[in-house]
């Protein structure tokens, strides 16, 4: 190629004014949602990487695909497309849709957990944790030892631990895990993809002793795209052939369609098990919808469709993948800590690295999370342990892994400027990050606090 501006791939033909607010009216907004972002009225927030969830731009062919709905409650023409799409990628034999990836987790889990189950995965994302432990099993992270090191550069961290994957079958017992998981990529490991011969090996584990293996595929595309450009053999195939290599070692999906199909509501559950997606569309029918629009419009199904065709394009995926990059290789030139490579979908700054005066207990990405938005409007997630913390039996916390905060990019929604933008205004509230202090939480729901959390700043 001869230029190495990457530019966005798309032409932009409707648009969404943010509204500015000061710094005095963020302080005050801040405090009124007890110093949880997650309370903020989205309208008082200028950058929101909150989430890459539901947070895509749709395509001019994803809005006529829209209207192309059909609404039919059983058999509806865009289901057939949906399935037929989906299917095209995973050759997966059943195709359940649901209303958003959770969904699908709810109806798998509740038919293979229970109490005295074992769910091993490279690392569960929350929803996916709660959804087993809801039903009385345990979910165990086997992440492999390097994705555990934020400073280390490497090419797959989001790899599972084979050996420990291995050992921990054979401690439990194959009987008592339902299925193994891998999530592509790493969302709560830094959203670090998985090698396709991780993918291969875990697979080959999960064969000898007869247990399934599903993928967690939210960010299918983005893993793929990184196996492409970084393991060996896979240089000259196309984004699609590497996805369908990666789904041949499954048994099974679950998706969320909120992130790599580009829409804003959607999800799936694949399978190739005849009983078990009986037994999922009966759930289906009860919890989410008739098995061909689950929880879904038809319009939503052709959104999905359009939404899995279009993020496989390889200019969108070079364009992804290096707008992150480029933030990353910009806070690192400025000193920021951050996980190192750069993820497919977020920026996570390390946040131990970050405040080292700040310890656990107070929070310390939370405490970045509630300066971002301070100095410069911009929304982040605490990936630490707000999120992930426990408390012993005399109430003290068990802190969490790592202590990050998620810097997620939505999909085709921020150009160039806005990045710029937010280098500026991290890379002030890191020159000031002496004067951050800690924070304590006075209210917590028992489950999936960080939600609804309430803080206060320690004086
Ligand atoms: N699995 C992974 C890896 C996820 O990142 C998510 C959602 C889900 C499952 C659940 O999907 O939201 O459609 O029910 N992640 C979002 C996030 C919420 O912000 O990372 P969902």
């Amino acid at each position: 190629m001869k230029y190495k501006t990457i530019i966005e791939p798309f032409k932009i033909k409707s648009v969404e004014p943010i509204r500015f607010t000061t710094r005095e009216e963020r302080e005050v907004l801040l405090k009124e949602a007890g110093y949880n972002p997650f309370m903020l009225h989205s309208d008082d927030v200028l950058i929101d990487l909150l989430t890459d969830s539901g947070t895509s731009a749709m395509s001019s062919k994803q809005w006529a695909g829209i209207m192309e709905g059909d609404e039919a409650y059983a058999g509806s023409k865009s289901f057939y497309r949906f399935e037929a799409v989906v299917r095209s990628i995973t050759q997966m034999k059943h195709i359940i849709p649901t209303h958003q990836g959770r969904a699908a987790e709810k109806i798998l889990f509740s038919i293979v957990g229970g109490p005295g189950k074992y769910f091993p995965n490279n690392t569960h994302f929350d929803t996916t944790r709660a959804n087993i432990e809801f039903t009385g099993s345990e979910a165990v992270d086997l992440l492999n030892e390097i994705g555990k090191h934020p400073e280390i550069r490497a090419d797959f961290k989001g790899n599972m631990d084979i050996e420990k994957l291995e050992t921990f079958i054979k401690e439990k017992g194959p009987e008592n895990i339902p299925l193994c998981i891998i999530t592509v990529t790493n969302n709560s490991g830094g959203g670090q993809p998985v090698s396709m011969q991780n993918i291969r090996e875990t697979k080959a584990i999960c064969k000898k002793y007869g247990i399934p293996l599903f993928l967690d595929a939210c960010r299918f595309a983005e893993n793929a795209y990184f196996i492409k450009i970084r393991e060996k053999g896979y240089e000259n195939k196309t984004p699609l052939e590497i996805a369908q290599e990666m789904f041949s070692y499954a048994d099974g999906v679950t998706m969320s369609a909120k992130k790599d199909a580009l829409v804003n509501i959607g999800g799936f559950l694949a399978l190739n098990d005849d009983d078990l997606a009986m037994k999922c569309r009966n759930l289906l029918i009860v919890t989410e919808g008739f098995p061909t629009y689950g929880g879904l419009a038809g319009r939503d199904l052709e959104a999905v469709a359009q939404g899995l065709l279009e993020v496989l394009d390889e200019h969108y995926l070079q364009y992804r993948i290096r707008s992150v990059e480029y933030l990353g290789e910009r806070l690192i030139a400025a000193g920021v800590p951050i996980i190192e490579p750069p993820g497919g979908h977020a920026i996570y700054i390390d946040a131990k690295r970050f405040t080292p005066h700040i310890p656990p207990e107070q929070y310390p990405g939370q405490s970045i999370v509630c300066e971002l938005y301070i100095e410069g409007g911009v929304r982040a997630v605490e990936i630490g342990s707000v999120m992930f913390g426990k408390y012993d039996k005399h109430g003290k916390l068990i802190p969490a892994m790592m202590e990050l905060v998620r810097l997620a990019i939505p999909r085709r929604v921020y150009t160039q400027s806005h990045v710029d933008y937010l280098i500026e205004v991290i890379t002030e509230v890191y020159n000031k990050r002496n004067n951050l202090k800690g924070y304590r939480i006075t209210y917590e729901a028992p489950m999936l606090r960080h939600f609804t959390a309430k803080f206060e700043p320690i004086r």
